[in-house]
C-alpha cells in the first residue's frame, strides 16, 4: 500500500501526521458524481462495479483522501433479507412493507450473501483495481440496530418512534431480528474483506435515539457480535452518532477505532476511553460552511485536542450535499498542512 497512514493510525503506530476522510465522501455533492446520479437511479449505482467503483475513486482524485469508501448503502443489506427498499428521490429510504410483528421477522431470511450480494464484492474488485494500491478501501455495513431502525419504522425519522415501540412491546421479535441481521453482517462484511476492503466501518448512525441501558441491550451487543466475529480479518471501526456515554465500554472491546461526534470534546472523549483506542471524528459537518481559512484552523486545533496519534481526522457525521468544494478541499489540505 503506497499510502498506509491510515493502516498505521488504526494499528496506533506513531505517524508523521494523522490520515483524512470524511464520512460519506463518495457521492452526494461532487459534480462529477451529480453527472452520474442524472442518468442512473440510486440502486442501479449500487449495483453496477464499473458505476460504484468510479464514484468511489472520485473523490480521491480531487481531493486525495488517505482512504476510499466502497460507494454503497447499508440498506442493500435489509434487500438481500428479502425486505423491499426503495430509494425515493428528494425523501430517502422506503420500505413499503414495514417490519410490525413476529410473521414479519419470521418471513425475513439470512441469505447467501456471496449470491445476493454478490454485486458488491464485484465493486469492490473493481475499485481495488482502479485504487491501484494507492489508499487502502473500508467496507461498511449499518448496525443491526441501525437497520432494524429502518426495517420498522419503514423510513427514516426524527425519533424512530416505531422502532422503539417494535422493540420494547415485542422484545423477542426485536432481538430474532436482530440476530438475523447480525449474522447476515458477519457474512456479508467478511465477504467484502475477502474480495479486498483492508478496514471495515459499522455505521450506528441511530444508536443515539436510545437510552445508555437500552443501547447496551438493543445495540452494542450485536455491534460487539460483529467486532468480535471480524476481529481477525479486519480492522473494525464501530461509529456510533449521539453515543459517547458508551465510549469507555467499546473501548474495551476489539475494535480498531471509535467514531465520535462532535457532541463531545476531544478531552473527553479521550479521559472516556482511557487514551487506549483509535478515535475518528469529529468535526461538526455544518462548520464546513465556515470560511476556507477558518475551516483550516479548526482543524488544527482539532488534531492538537486529539493528538496526531492514535486518531484518524474524519467529520462527526457524514458531508452534507450542499458543502462548497473548496471548503470540503481546505478540511483535507489543513490535516495535510499540519505540523506538530
Ligand atoms: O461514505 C460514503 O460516501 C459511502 C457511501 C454511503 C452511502 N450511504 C451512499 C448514499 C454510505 C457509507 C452510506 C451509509 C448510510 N446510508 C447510512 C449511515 C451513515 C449516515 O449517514 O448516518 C445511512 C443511515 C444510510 C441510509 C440512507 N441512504 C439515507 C438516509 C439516504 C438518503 C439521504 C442521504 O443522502 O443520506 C440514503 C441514500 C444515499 N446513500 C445517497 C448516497 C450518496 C444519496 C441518494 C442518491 O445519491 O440518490
Amino acid at each position: 500500500m503506497k499510502n498506509d497512514l491510515f493502516l498505521r493510525a488504526l494499528k496506533g503506530e506513531t505517524v508523521e501526521r494523522p490520515p483524512v476522510w470524511m464520512m460519506r465522501q463518495a457521492g452526494r455533492y461532487l459534480p462529477e458524481f451529480m453527472a452520474i446520479r442524472e442518468k442512473y437511479d440510486f440502486f442501479t449505482r449500487c449495483r453496477t462495479p464499473e458505476l460504484a467503483s468510479e464514484i468511489t475513486v472520485q473523490p480521491i482524485r480531487r481531493y486525495g483522501m488517505d482512504v476510499a469508501i466502497l460507494f454503497s448503502d447499508i440498506l442493500v443489506i435489509p434487500q438481500a433479507m428479502n425486505i423491499e427498499v426503495q430509494m425515493k428521490p428528494n425523501f430517502g429510504p422506503y420500505l413499503p412493507n414495514p417490519i410490525r410483528d413476529q410473521k414479519g421477522v419470521d418471513e425475513v431470511i439470512v441469505p447467501d450473501v456471496n449470491v445476493e450480494l454478490d454485486y458488491v464484492m464485484q465493486a469492490i474488485k473493481a475499485t481495488k483495481e482502479l485504487l491501484n494500491d494507492e489508499v487502502p478501501l473500508i467496507g461498511f455495513a449499518g448496525s443491526p440496530w441501525t437497520i432494524l431502525c429502518y426495517c420498522v419504522q419503514g423510513q427514516g425519522s426524527k425519533s424512530f418512534d416505531k422502532a422503539k415501540k417494535f422493540c420494547f412491546t415485542n422484545p423477542i421479535a426485536a432481538h430474532q431480528l436482530l440476530q438475523k441481521i447480525t449474522d447476515t453482517t458477519i457474512a456479508y462484511l467478511k465477504a467484502k474483506v475477502k474480495a479486498g476492503v483492508n478496514a471495515v466501518q459499522v455505521f450506528d448512525s441511530w444508536g443515539g435515539m436510545l437510552s445508555p441501558v437500552d443501547y447496551q441491550e438493543f445495540s452494542w451487543k450485536y455491534i460487539n457480535q460483529i467486532i468480535e466475529a471480524l476481529k481477525d480479518d479486519a480492522p473494525v471501526i464501530s461509529f456510533a452518532k449521539g453515543c459517547w456515554y458508551a465510549l469507555e465500554e467499546m473501548s474495551n472491546s476489539n475494535a480498531s477505532a471509535l467514531g465520535v461526534d462532535w457532541t463531545v470534546t476531544p478531552e473527553v472523549a479521550r479521559k472516556l476511553t482511557n487514551n487506549k483506542i483509535t478515535l475518528q471524528g469529529n468535526f461538526d459537518p455544518t462548520r464546513l460552511y465556515s470560511p476556507p481559512t477558518e475551516i483550516k484552523k479548526m482543524v488544527h486545533t482539532m488534531i492538537d485536542a486529539f493528538g496526531k496519534d492514535k486518531y484518524i481526522v474524519n467529520l462527526g457525521h457524514g458531508i452534507l450535499p450542499d458543502i462548497p468544494l473548496e471548503n470540503a478541499k481546505a478540511f483535507i489540505d489543513a490535516v495535510k498542512e499540519y505540523k506538530s
